[in-house]
């Protein structure tokens, strides 16, 4: 079935926030140490401590906010162990991430630091798991109070005169899971008692986020909303694509067809879960003030051969790419509600954006989608409505073939496209209502003949961006020819 497709340039669904395409780090793995910090005496070149090639790379993404230091491991970290000198720190066991030491290198200045880097936002993650009301407290004084106070006075002790501006604090993280295995209704209590002490010092207004649920736990989202939505700004929700069971994930590089719709269904699964938390977040809060924060999200699968299993490091091919663009089309989808999504994560780390060994370092193909998608960032996404072809197994079960998002900024329409199979092109006729006559029409394409096409540190660039020859325009109709596990990003401009 062919494709048709009208976008409504003169009708938006709101603006696309920025901050769902954020990221996150974690003391997990190479994320943190060998990916981003290498230590001011590294021989990998470094400003202050953070690895020159990494940086450079992912500024490239306008990434708007970064969300650290977990994850589980958020649960169990004491912040004060990560301050000060750096050879007095102490050194600790990362018990959540194999088992490995961790020398607290990277603390709250460092990361201050790397988010001033990259041009992000700081978005901190408090532990609720095993840490007290009292340092959750004395973290956000430490961070954000200007004049004299025990905190502020260890703060500017340790080299920072001036507080930092920090708007996003979660409170805590899993809390059904490794943040303290709690009921809904227990973490509701605690999740007040610790917002509650969570100060917003001066003009810094902290975005409060509660611990969300896990995927299709709607009881959980029901009972912290029922409890708990006036002292919160946002909901967060962790769900992750994996294409087989928890038990057995599936390779990462060696994977067939079957293994492949697995994967795009279950990627698929983000809509129904925005749109059913959404709807019980509507029950109290119908302006849809309180945002849903996707702050962990992407492909999770075994990891690499001869790796330390607790590192979850993985490799990252097309079918990643797809899943990457579909998720950021789902979100877009959701602009009304989903006010910030965080990838998990960002380097060396499940789906990762960047992967080092040594001095060396590649770009995934979920990298260039980010890369591609960045001219959504703030725009007006534009309704649009069609018919859609099919992909399936052949069996029963069916999935669209083409996913797509449209927005628009600086006059100018970007429509990204992508195709789920792949096995088949998919025909599309689009048109653009509402508009000036569009003039031109550029594209890029990500594609592969391979699907598990995938970038190496020996062939760091197999998997790249192309000029895209498959669109032809005509006044304001598009004819375009998508190739099978394709991704497409269009300007439209008059
Ligand atoms: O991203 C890896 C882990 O997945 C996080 O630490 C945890 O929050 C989630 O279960």
């Amino acid at each position: 079935m062919p494709n048709r497709i009208v976008i409504h340039a003169d009708w938006t669904l709101g603006t696309i926030n920025k901050n769902i395409y954020g990221h996150f780090a974690e003391h997990l793995g190479r994320c943190i140490y060998e990916g981003l910090w290498v230590g001011e005496d590294s021989s990998v070149p470094n400003t202050q401590g953070i690895r020159n090639d990494v940086l450079a790379a992912l500024k490239k993404l306008n990434i708007p906010v970064l969300r650290w230091p977990g994850g589980c491991f958020a649960d169990e970290y004491h912040w004060k162990d990560g301050i000060g000198p750096r050879q007095n720190r102490k050194r600790m066991i990362n018990t959540h991430w194999g088992g490995v030491v961790e020398n607290n290198h990277f603390g709250t200045h460092e990361f201050f630091q790397l988010c001033e880097l990259l041009g992000s936002e700081p978005y901190i993650c408090g532990n609720v798991g095993s840490g007290s009301v009292q340092e959750m407290s004395e973290w956000v004084e430490y961070m954000t109070f200007d004049g004299e106070s025990p905190m502020a006075n260890l703060r500017q002790e340790n080299g920072r005169e001036k507080p930092w501006k920090l708007k996003y604090f979660g409170v805590g993280n899993e809390n059904w899971g490794c943040g303290g295995s709690m009921t809904a209704e227990y973490y509701a209590d605690q999740y007040r008692r610790y917002q509650t002490y969570a100060r917003n010092y001066g003009d810094n207004k902290l975005y409060k986020i509660a611990g969300g649920a896990n995927s299709d736990d709607y009881h959980w989202t029901d009972v912290l909303m029922k409890q708990a939505h006036s002292m919160m700004d946002g909901l967060s929700l962790h769900y992750y694509t994996v294409p087989g069971t928890w038990a057995n994930k599936g390779s990462a590089t060696d994977f067939d067809k079957r293994e492949w719709f697995a994967t795009m269904r279950k990627a698929n699964h983000m809509d129904e879960l925005l749109t059913r938390h959404g709807t019980v977040m509507d029950r109290y809060d119908p302006k849809k003030r309180v945002g849903i924060i996707v702050d962990e999200w992407g492909t999770w699968y075994d990891v690499e051969p001869g790796t330390n299993p607790g590192f979850l490091y993985q490799q990252n091919t097309m079918r990643d790419a797809i899943v990457a663009a579909h998720h950021l089309h789902i979100f877009q989808k959701h602009c009304d509600r989903v006010q910030m999504a965080n990838l998990a994560q960002m380097v060396n780390v499940l789906q990762a954006v960047v992967l080092t060994e040594g001095e060396k370092m590649l770009l995934t193909p979920t990298y260039h989608v980010l890369e591609m998608f960045k001219v959504h960032q703030d725009a007006e996404a534009l309704a649009f409505h069609g018919t859609f072809g099919e992909y399936s197994l052949g069996g029963e079960e069916t999935l669209p073939q083409v996913s797509v998002s449209a927005s628009k900024k600086d006059g100018k329409v970007h429509v990204s496209l992508c195709n789920l199979s792949p096995d088949d092109s998919a025909e599309l006729e689009l048109e653009l209502r509402g508009a000036e006559e569009a003039h031109t029409c550029t594209g890029v394409i990500l594609a592969n003949d391979a699907i598990n096409a995938h970038n190496t540190f020996e062939q760091p660039n197999l998997v790249a961006p192309a000029a895209f020859e498959g669109a032809r325009m005509t006044g304001n109709k598009l004819k375009i020819s998508l190739p099978p596990a394709s991704v497409v990003m269009l300007t439209l401009e008059p």
